[in-house]
This record gives structure tokens, sequence and C-alpha cells, in this order.
């Protein structure tokens, strides 16, 4: 048979491993690793979080320990998020000095000083009714939710039947910042889709004197399903409703675009997108359209799903997520939050 004979044949820069590197165009590295961390009440506390293997609620001198390790391996970040004992309808264990999260701030920071330590900032984890804000009710539907700890609103509460106080809400999503702050995070990453709450932490933080202290706005937060385990593992999970009135419908992408230019004229210095597999477009349009570091949250039910498909030995666990962070890399993002992110620096040390 006459052929043309083949000009460009892509397979001659795949036939070996060092000729696939040189011309390798994402690389994963360990200094963009964040890893997210629990942490609850207790000593000598590592409770095992039962849907998401490998993952635990620490006590803070566990946390510590973990943070060690993490730092030895060359993760240059954590991300803290907190199980609070005192829940009440305002979320004052968010906000409170000895809070849990300031707890574990000041003692990470003393023990591990260059560990970045990142907080999350929201309410949802100590407000007895799970949601991210302050409650309003259109008229004053009594119940109990399914703990049998009161709030004011049914648990069968529909959608019209209560609304999050925006405004009211930025105030004390302020102050939780600003108590992180004197607590000594780095960095903090409001999670609570309020409108305004980017600028509201901002002012409230140049106002107290941390004017330094960089933001992380979870700039496209979809109304997720993905978020399954994580409110399993932090106990948040709303006891009314659900979080469609403030986290973005899955449905949109330029809404996401409007989300940036509202973060980033507020004074955000990263942009998030989360979840992330599902979200891949996002992350690549953000990063098209803004001049700006973006993080991609690689959420809790993305490790659930791979933890669950390896343990009946239908995936293979490593290359999985091996693939799933190149692929949103290559979306665009910079910083990756992982729960891998201490697999993925033992293996990247080991390659
Ligand atoms: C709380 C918060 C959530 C996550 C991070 N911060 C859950 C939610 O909004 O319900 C999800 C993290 C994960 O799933 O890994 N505002
Ligand atoms: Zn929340």
């Amino acid at each position: 048979m006459n052929r043309k004979p083949l000009l460009y044949r892509p397979r001659r820069l795949r036939r070996l491993e060092a000729l696939r590197g040189l011309i390798r165009e994402t690389r994963l590295s360990t200094d963009q690793l964040v890893a997210p961390l629990f942490v609850r009440s207790g000593k000598r506390v590592k409770a095992a979080i039962p849907s998401m293997p490998g993952q635990f609620q620490l006590s803070v001198d566990q946390l510590v320990a973990e943070c060690q390790d993490l730092s030895r391996r060359g993760i240059p970040a954590v991300l803290l998020f907190g199980l609070s004992d005192r829940k009440d309808e305002q979320g004052r264990g968010a906000y409170a000095k000895d809070g849990i999260i300031q707890q574990a701030v000041s003692a990470i920071k003393a023990a591990v000083p260059n560990l970045l330590v990142v907080t999350d900032v929201c309410l949802c984890a100590y407000t007895t009714h799970g949601h991210c804000g302050i409650i309003r009710t259109r008229q004053k539907v009594k119940g109990k939710s399914q703990k049998g700890k009161k709030t004011s609103v049914a648990t069968s509460a529909g959608e019209a039947d209560f609304w999050i106080d925006n405004d009211a809400t930025l105030e004390l999503l302020a102050k939780t910042a600003v108590s992180h702050a004197a607590a000594g995070a780095d960095l903090v990453a409001p999670s609570d889709m309020m409108d305004g709450n980017v600028g509201a932490i901002r002012a409230a933080l140049d106002a107290s004197g941390f004017e330094q202290l960089p933001i992380m706005a979870y700039t496209a937060k979809y109304a997720s399903a993905f978020y399954g385990p994580f409110r399993q593992a932090v106990e948040s999970a709303p006891q009314f409703g659900d979080r469609r009135s403030y986290q973005m419908d899955p449905a949109n992408a330029e809404e996401a675009l409007r989300e940036a230019q509202l973060d980033i004229d507020q004074g955000a210095d990263i942009l998030m997108v989360k979840p992330a597999l599902a979200y891949l477009d996002v992350i690549r349009r953000l990063k098209e359209a803004f001049p700006y570091p973006i993080a991609a949250f690689n959420v809790s039910g993305e490790y659930a799903m791979v933890k669950a498909a390896a343990s009946r030995g239908w995936l293979a666990e490593r290359p999985i997520w091996w693939e799933c962070l190149l692929g949103m890399k290559r979306a665009g993002a910079d910083l990756l939050i992982t729960y891998w992110a201490k697999e993925a620096a033992k293996f990247l040390r080991e390659e």
C-alpha cells in the first residue's frame, strides 16, 4: 500500500520517559499543596472519619503532631476546619477568643512557625441550625432539630419559611476572621458565600492592624452534593433546608466570573473554585479572565469516591488522584487544596 509519509508523528516524543519528561506541560509540586485538617476538643484524640478513610478529627495536641509531620514532608500550608462543642444560633464558637480554631492556630504557630495556617471562616460548624449565616424566619415556626437541639425553625421548614440575613452575618464573619488573625493565622478563607464577605473581612482586618493578611476567597463555591462526607466530618449539615440560597447553582459558569469580579473588587488575593473535578471549566475560565492565583478545592466527596472504589479494587488509588490533581493544574489551578496532600508529598519525594 502506498501511504503519504507522516511528517509529524506524536509518538516520537512519547517513546521514552526521558523524552516525555522534556515536553511535559504540567507538573505537580509539593509547594503548592494545602492539607485540610479537622480539629476538635479533647486530648490525644484521633478519631477516624468513616466517610473519609485516612482523615481524622484531631485534638489540638494530635493536630500539632500532624502539622509537624506535614511540614517535615515539605507541605507549606494547612487549612483548618473546627468542630464545636458549643453551638448556638449566632455561631459564637466561631469568633470566641478561646474557640477551637483560635486554640489550634496558636498551638500550631508556636510549634511549627513556618507552616502556613489557613483558616476556614464560616459559621456552619458553630450554629445549631447548621447554616453558614444568621437565620431569620417568616413566621416563627418553632421546632426541634434531629439531634434534639432547639432551633427556631422546624426541620420541615421549606425555603420560603426562613432566610439567611446576609448583612448581619457579615459582621460575625468579620469578627471571626479578626479573631483568627489575632490567634496567628497566615491566611483566611471565608467559605460562607455571603455577598460582600470579602470586603467586610478586608475592612475589619485592616482596621485591626492585619492589612498584611491575605484573603483566599471561596469565589465559586457551588451548592454541591460533593460536600456530604465533610459535613459528617465536622457535623455541620443544615438541620433544615439546604444551602442553595447562598452557594452557587452547579449549572452556572458566567456567574462565577461575576463572583470573581466582586471578590477582586473587595480585595481578594486568591480565588478559589470548589468543588474541583466537576468544575474544571470554571477553573479555566477564571484563570483566563483574571490574572489572579487560583486555588482548586478537591473536596471530600471527590476523595471519598476514589477511596470507596479503591477499597473494592475497582480503581488504583494513587494513579487516580495523581490524574485528578494533574487535571486541576492543567485546567489552570495554581494551588491545590486536597486530602491527598500528604500522599502526594510522599510520592513526589520518591519520584
Ligand atoms: C463550610 C464548608 C464546607 C466545605 C468547606 N467549608 C461544606 C459546606 O459548605 O457545606 C466543604 C469541604 C469538603 O467537602 O471537602 N462552609
Ligand atoms: Zn459554612
